[in-house]
């Protein structure tokens, strides 16, 4: 064998190995295939919305992922934090002077002048207004828009994470930090619980702007800072939405270090967030913060996977359901993509069409 094709096969067994590692870990598409009960109508707008996603055997199945991939974090510290922000993401962030934060943000031009609030309301900021898996993956309108799409979401972006580390590792021969590059993955969206959630019709809460982001980006980040974690896991986290590679991409990433530096009350360049200048993030710019960002990247495909499939369960929903109502379309289109998923249905309406996408629809909600 020459040292080639030995490469070659070293290096083809590297990937098969992570990919073979990654289908292991997470059996949500199997649960999707599998054979399923189909609920009435009735039963099914009976639900609420965490009912949904509690039971949703693909919904549990991607939280699962999650949670054996944070099991994974090396740092105890660091581990048992993230493992407990999974299992109640409760602002603490909340328990901070909010009209003061409010005045600073404003004075950084970080918040609209005529905004009133910095925070989601919240009744008690010990428990987290729903659990981490009945959380849309997005806003209403966006990617894995049902309960448990910040599951769905999560889990994909984090398994992504991990492939994209050790592949640097194996074709760049890159040591990067795995807690930064896939901790900060599972932490990236960890406020959507607080930020999405669930209305009396079913849809979830609007989501407002925060420093020219939406508002679960920055809070996001302001709650790992307030937990104490280290500097540059959550330089990486904040890459999530935008890469310091152009001025423009880095003056973002650097205000919303600010603004959650702000919320937490930290000074950003004590914690080490920010250079002493406030312009950049720490030079020489660590590569952690790119695998959280290339990670997130799901939501090309997934948001107008979900915009397509909610236009087609709409038509079904008329056609054959009978369903004409908002509120009770919402809590329709919530449990089947909650059992199916938006990404599965789409695949199967593009592949496959109309007919076989009413099938798919038909095998959890009763004709
Ligand atoms: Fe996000
Ligand atoms: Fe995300």
């Amino acid at each position: 064998m020459s040292d080639l094709s030995r490469r070659n096969f070293l290096h083809g067994s590297a990937l098969i190995g992570v990919s073979v590692a990654a289908a292991a870990m997470t059996p949500m598409a199997a649960k999707a295939a599998a054979p399923k009960t189909a609920r009435s109508l009735k039963e099914v707008l009976a639900m609420s919305d965490v009912d949904i996603a509690k039971n949703s055997e693909v919904v549990q199945s991607a939280y699962d992922t999650i949670v054996n991939v944070a099991k994974k974090i090396h740092n105890s510290s660091l581990r048992s934090t993230v493992l407990s922000i999974l299992e109640n993401p409760n602002p603490t962030i909340a328990e901070g002077n909010e009209s003061q934060i409010l005045s600073s943000l404003k004075k950084e031009n970080l918040i609209a002048q005529n905004a009133q609030k910095v925070f989601p309301a919240i009744s008690d900021s010990k428990h987290s207004p729903q659990p981490f898996w009945s959380a849309p993956g997005s806003g209403y309108g966006s990617h894995h828009a049902y309960p448990g799409g910040l599951a769905t979401h999560t889990a994909l972006n984090v398994v992504s994470a991990q492939a994209l580390y050790e592949n640097y590792r194996h074709i760049n021969n890159l040591e990067l930090d795995w807690d930064d590059a896939v901790g900060g993955e599972i932490l990236h969206d960890l406020h959507k619980p607080w930020v999405f959630q669930w209305e009396k019709n079913h849809s979830c809460r609007v989501e407002q702007p925060l420093a020219g982001a939406g508002e679960h980006h920055v809070l996001s980040v302001a709650e790992s800072i307030k937990r104490g974690i280290n500097p540059s896991f959550v330089v990486a986290q904040a890459c999530a939405h935008e890469h310091p590679s152009s001025k423009q991409g880095e003056a973002l990433v650097v205000g919303w270090l600010k603004a959650a530096s702000i919320i937490a009350g930290v000074d950003p360049v004590k914690y080490g967030l920010l250079a002493a200048d406030l312009k950049t993030i720490p030079l020489p710019r660590r590569m952690e913060g790119y695998v959280v960002h290339l990670a997130d990247h799901d939501w090309v495909i997934s948001s107008s996977a979900c915009q397509w499939s909610v236009q087609a369960l709409k038509d079904l929903a008329k056609e054959q359901y009978g369903i004409a109502e908002e509120s009770a379309f919402n809590s329709f289109r919530n449990y089947v993509l909650a059992n199916l998923t938006a990404m599965r249905l789409y695949g199967i309406l593009s592949s496959q069409g109309r007919k076989a996408f009413a099938a798919d629809v038909a095998r959890v909600v009763k004709l």
